[in-house]
Formats: structure tokens, sequence, C-alpha cells
């Protein structure tokens, strides 16, 4: 990679200025002035300095979805220091970060990168991107209850978006559901099973859009194929 587009990579400042940078000597490349603007540097051995600061490498985007246990909490760091779901990722090297939030007892589909701007267009409620769960709860809905879901229930005194729900089984007063919403509020599935009088047992996230856990084994992790990534840019 040349030098110059290297610079401004890492955000020194733009190509143009970067190029001005080379040429009054302020760059380093291994301890040594580089004044050659069309210098090639390689970002993964050579260690470029300016003004004595290591410039940092600028980081490939990359995409992981995770297969979430339960008891593992969805922040970087835990106060209470608690298993991150860092720590099931920590052979990769990119400074990755979870993409929205999972409740430390669900468990399933959970998207991590460090590419801001797709982490932005997933979490935002105005792109409405569908999140599907499977879950299981106490007493089975009626139908008043399933119209009540759909239609949106008063949380925080804010009605939900309309939401989907279906029974997919029954069984000695218990129910497994599918519940599909575009919003993510805090514990919101869990709120909303409550707020029709059947609380949630077990949450698992099995989608995300048209990205699907499918039979990613708990506690493992896979990188997104190349049109997994294109759909989820085209959000
Ligand atoms: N809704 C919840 O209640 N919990 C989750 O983790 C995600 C959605």
């Amino acid at each position: 990679m040349r030098l110059q587009k290297f610079l401004a990579h890492a955000g020194i400042a733009s190509r143009r200025k970067s190029e001005e940078l080379i040429l009054q000597g302020q760059i380093k490349v291994n301890g040594s002035i580089v004044t050659e603007l069309g210098s090639k540097v390689n970002p993964k051995e050579d260690v470029v300095t300016y003004k004595d600061r290591i410039v940092s490498k600028p980081e490939d985007k990359v995409y992981y979805m995770l297969n979430k246990p339960v008891g593992y909490v969805t922040t970087v760091k835990d106060e209470k220091d608690r298993k991150t779901v860092l720590d099931l990722l920590s052979s990769v090297e990119e400074r990755i970060y979870p993409v929205g939030r999972l409740d430390a007892d669900t468990s399933g589909l959970l998207l991590l990168t460090n590419d801001g701007d797709l982490t932005y267009l997933i979490t935002h409620p105005k792109h409405e991107v569908e999140k599907t769960y499977i879950a299981q709860v106490d007493g089975v809905p009626g139908n008043k209850q399933l119209r009540q879901f759909r239609e949106g229930l008063i949380i925080d005194n804010r009605k939900t978006s309309r939401a989907k729900i279906k029974i997919l089984s029954t069984s000695k007063n218990k129910a497994t559901l599918s519940i599909t919403i575009t919003e993510g509020r805090n514990r919101q599935v869990r709120r909303m099973c409550a707020a029709i009088g059947t609380p949630v047992l077990k949450l698992k996230r099995i989608s995300i859009g048209n990205i699907k856990l499918n039979n990613l084994e708990k506690g493992q992790y896979r990188e997104l194929t190349k049109s997994e990534i294109h759909y989820l840019k085209s959000l």
C-alpha cells in the first residue's frame, strides 16, 4: 500500500495533506524518514510513525455471528466481572463489539463487528430490521392476547410497534412461540410476553433480517459470508 494511502486510511490526514507530511519529512517508516511519495508500506509489518507516535494500522472490517449461550453478558466489559461474549471470540484479533444487545439470560444469534456504520443500520429502530425469537412461555396466549401483542402494547409509557406472534406448540399449559419485533427496547420480548400474562421461561434469537442462526452450535462463532454482509449493508 502506498504510504500516503496508508496515512489517509489511518485517519492522519487527507491523501493530499498526507503527501505534504511525507514531503516535509515528518513520516518515518521503521525508524527512517521517508520523503519519497511512491513509497510502499506493508501495513502488517512496517511501523509507521508521525511525530514519534505509531500510526495504527487501518483495521479491515470484519463480521461475525455467534450463538450466544445463556450466562454471558453482551457488554464489552462487565462491572460485576461476569463472562462477556467477547470471551468466546478471544482469537479474533480485531477490536469487535456486539451489534445491539441480548440479555444475559437470552441465547442465540448475536452479530459482532468493528463496522460502526453497519451497527447503526441494524440497531436503529427507523430501519425496522426484523428480529425473530423463539420463546417458551408460561401459559398459552388466547386470541385476544395474540391480537394485543400484534397491535402493540404499552411499555415505558409508549406503544410497541406492530409485532408478529405465532404459537408453534403447546404442552401442559406452556407454549412455544415465534415472535418477531423490529425495535430493540430493553428486555422487550420478555416485557411484551409478561404484559399479555404469559411470562417468558426461555428465550432464543434465531434471526436478524435474513441472517439465520441455523445449526451453529451453542458458544460457536463463524464469519459472515460475502452475501450475508452484502445483504446487511443493503438494509
Ligand atoms: N427481548 C428480550 O426480552 N431480551 C432479549 O435479550 C432480546 C429481546
